[in-house]
C-alpha cells in the first residue's frame, strides 16, 4: 500500500496513548492509564501522570507494534502530541518521539491535542466533510471548533470560561458521592432519574450572555447550583435523589452544548456536526445531539467512546492526513505548549 504509514504518540493528560494507521484505516490503538492512581486524589496529578507516562512509554509502543504486526523501520512518520496539555506530561511523549524519529529517521509531526480529537473521526466514518463543526467536550475542554480543513484550519468559535464539560460532570460526581472520573456514573445514575425533577440554570443561553458569547460554556454556576441544592437537603436532613440530581444536572448540560453547537451550524451554514472528546460517551449527550441534528438536517459524527477519550489513534490519525496533504513535518527542535491554541 502507498498509504502512510504513522505511529502516533499522545500523553497530554493521564492516557499514555500509540496508534497506529494506514492512511485512514486504524490498524491498532494501545493505551495504557494512570486513571486509577489519580483516583485517589480526585482529580489528575501532573507529577503522578509524567512518571506513569515515562514508565509505560516503551512497553506500550511494543505492544502497539507487536499487535499491528508492524516493524518502526516500516513507518512513514511520527505524530505527537505537543499541546495543550499537562506541561509534563507532554514533554515524556515529545522526547520519545524525537528520539524515535532520530534513530529511525523518519520525520515527525507535531499536533494539536484538540484538532487530533477531530482527526480520530476519520479511521471511524470515513474523511470529513469539508466544512465540519466539531464541538469538543472532555475532562480540559469543552470547544466549538469550525474546521474547514483538519490539517491546517482550524477555527475557534468558542470555548468554556470557567469549567470544561467533563469537569462539570467530575464534580457535580463528587458532591453526589460517586467516584472519579465522575461522568460515567452520572451517565448510569441519570437513567434512573427525571430530568425535569430540578431546574437547573443553563449558563450563557439567554439575553445579553447570549449575545456576548455565542459559542463560549460556563458551567461553574450550575456546579455550584447543585452543591447548593445538595446542601440545603443535607442540612434539611433530608435525603439526596442522587438520580434526580444526576438526570437534571445532566440534561442541563447536554441541552446547552447541544443548544450551541447546532446554532453553530446554522449561523455558519454547516450541515455536519463531530462530537469528540470523552463526554462524548454520554448517552444522553448523543441522543439529543441526534434528536436535534435530525430536526436541523444536520448529519452527526461521533466516534466510538473508546476513541473520544484520550489516545494515540487520534494523533496517528491526524498525522497521516498530514502526511497525506504534504505538509511540512516539524524539525527536531519541536517545542510542547500547553496552552496551544488550535
Ligand atoms: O477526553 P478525556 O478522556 O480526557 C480528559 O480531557 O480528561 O475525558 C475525560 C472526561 C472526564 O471528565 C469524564 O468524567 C468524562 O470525560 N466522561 C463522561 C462520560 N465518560 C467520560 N462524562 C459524561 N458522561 C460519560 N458517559
Amino acid at each position: 500500500s502507498d498509504e502512510p504509514l504513522v505511529l502516533g504518540i499522545e500523553t497530554s493528560c493521564d492516557e499514555t496513548g500509540v496508534g497506529i494507521v494506514r492512511g485512514e484505516t486504524l490498524l491498532v490503538d494501545t493505551v495504557a492509564s494512570s486513571v486509577e492512581e489519580h483516583a485517589r486524589f480526585g482529580g489528575v496529578v501532573p507529577e503522578v501522570a509524567s512518571r506513569a507516562h515515562l514508565e509505560a512509554m516503551v512497553p506500550t509502543i511494543e505492544r502497539a507494534c507487536r499487535d499491528a504486526g508492524v516493524a518502526l523501520r516500516d513507518l512513514d512518520a511520527i505524530a505527537v502530541t505537543s499541546g495543550p496539555g499537562l506541561a509534563g506530561a507532554l514533554l515524556v511523549g515529545v522526547a520519545s518521539a524525537k528520539a524515535l524519529a532520530v534513530a529511525l529517521d523518519k520525520p515527525i509531526y507535531g499536533v494539536n491535542h484538540l484538532a487530533s480529537h477531530v482527526a480520530v473521526d476519520i479511521v471511524e466514518h470515513g474523511p470529513l466533510p469539508e466544512p465540519t463543526m466539531a464541538m469538543l467536550v472532555s475532562g480540559g475542554h469543552s470547544s466549538l471548533l469550525l474546521v474547514p480543513d483538519i490539517t491546517n484550519d482550524v477555527r475557534s468559535l468558542g470555548a468554556t470560561m470557567d469549567d470544561a464539560a467533563g469537569e462539570a460532570f467530575d464534580k457535580v460526581a463528587r458532591v453526589l458521592g460517586l467516584p472519579f472520573p465522575g461522568g460515567p456514573h452520572i451517565d448510569r445514575a441519570a437513567r434512573e432519574g427525571n430530568r425535569i425533577a430540578i431546574d437547573f440554570p443553563r449558563g450563557l443561553t439567554m439575553g445579553r450572555d447570549l449575545e456576548r458569547h455565542r459559542f463560549d460554556f460556563s458551567f461553574s454556576g450550575l456546579k455550584t447550583a447543585v452543591a447548593r441544592w445538595v446542601e440545603t437537603r443535607h442540612r434539611a436532613g433530608e435525603s439526596v435523589p442522587v438520580a434526580d440530581v444526576a438526570a437534571s444536572f445532566q440534561e442541563a448540560v447536554v441541552d446547552v452544548l447541544t443548544r450551541k453547537a447546532l446554532l453553530a451550524c446554522k449561523e455558519h451554514e454547516v450541515e455536519h456536526l463531530l462530537i469528540g472528546g470523552g463526554v462524548a460517551a454520554n448517552s444522553r449527550l448523543r441522543a439529543l445531539a441526534q434528536e436535534r441534528c435530525d430536526m436541523a438536517g444536520v448529519t452527526l459524527r461521533v466516534p466510538r467512546p473508546g476513541l473520544c477519550t484520550d489516545n494515540g489513534a487520534m494523533v496517528a490519525a491526524l498525522g497521516a492526513q498530514m502526511v497525506a496533504k504534504g505538509r511540512e513535518p516539524s524539525d527536531l527542535g519541536l517545542p510542547t505548549d500547553s496552552s496551544m491554541p488550535v
